[in-house]
């Protein structure tokens, strides 16, 4: 596996031929990035990860501080899984000096409610790691539908020709959804956490509510993205949790 650092070293480093799946990543990597790396290895010839904390999706006061890094350990995981190329760029890189040009998504609602700001930060984000590796595919994970939902609709308007892939939600056997935010919880709200599945699963949005009274609750709703979820948000002490299971029709 090869680390690049620099936007020149990645072009330089993506193969002329063949498939080149990407996916973007900002570390801490769990078994839901595992299983998007295993996705991509099986069906391209070049998988590169890109590994970038991107602060323009952090809205201030929230967790970027805080969020987990470790490189190394997220660079042994990512060549276990066969990646090619890690892309792990210093944040100058992409975005130096002078850098003022954003991709406005506006989505409503939900975590676009609860998370001002945040959408642009990743669209941006998306389209230049997109511009800078350009992969035939990229991989999400449902467990970000509404993310999953914006990067679709940004590839639509913007005459993307990239096939996104959208893997399941993989979940620890308590039925949490693996995310990178979990490693900041406390055994004893990582229990209080366990709420917030056991409520989506319920697939009813009045029974869910019930289910995480007392609990510091964003949201509870249906939501038809490119299929219909109940998602949820929760806050645990100074942690934000998200998750959504799907109500009907088949991920993508
Ligand atoms: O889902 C994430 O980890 C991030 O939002 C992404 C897609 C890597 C963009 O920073």
């Amino acid at each position: 596996m090869r680390i690049v650092r620099t936007v020149a070293e990645m072009r330089a480093s993506r193969p002329q031929g063949g498939t080149v799946g990407l996916v973007p990543t900002m570390g801490a990597l769990h078994a839901g990035h595992e299983a998007l790396l295993q996705a991509a290895r099986a069906e391209c010839d070049c998988v590169v990860m890109s590994l970038f904390v991107n602060e323009a999706q952090f809205a201030s006061g929230e967790d970027f501080a805080r969020y987990p890094r470790d490189e190394e350990r997220d660079a042994r995981i990512a060549e276990a899984a066969g990646v090619d190329i890690l892309f792990a760029p210093p944040a100058d890189e992409l975005y130096p000096p002078g850098f003022r040009t954003w991709v406005e998504p506006n989505e409503e609602g939900l975590e676009a409610e609860f998370r001002p700001g945040h959408f642009r930060g990743v669209a941006t984000i998306c389209l230049k790691l997109f511009n800078i590796v350009r992969p035939q595919r990229v991989y999400f994970g449902q467990k970000d539908a509404q993310q999953v939902h914006v990067v679709l609709r940004m590839l639509r308007d913007l005459n993307l020709d990239i096939d996104l892939r959208t893997l399941p939600t993989v979940r620890d056997a308590d039925g949490l959804a693996f995310s990178s935010r979990n490693a900041l919880l406390t055994p004893e709200e990582r229990e209080l956490a366990l709420a917030l599945p056991r409520a989506l699963q319920t697939g009813d949005p009045a029974l869910a509510r019930e289910l995480l009274d007392g609990l510091d609750v964003d949201y509870v709703a249906i939501a038809d993205f490119e299929q219909r979820v109940l998602a949820g948000a929760i806050r645990i002490g100074s942690t934000r949790l998200i998750d959504n299971v799907p109500l009907e029709g088949e991920t993508r």
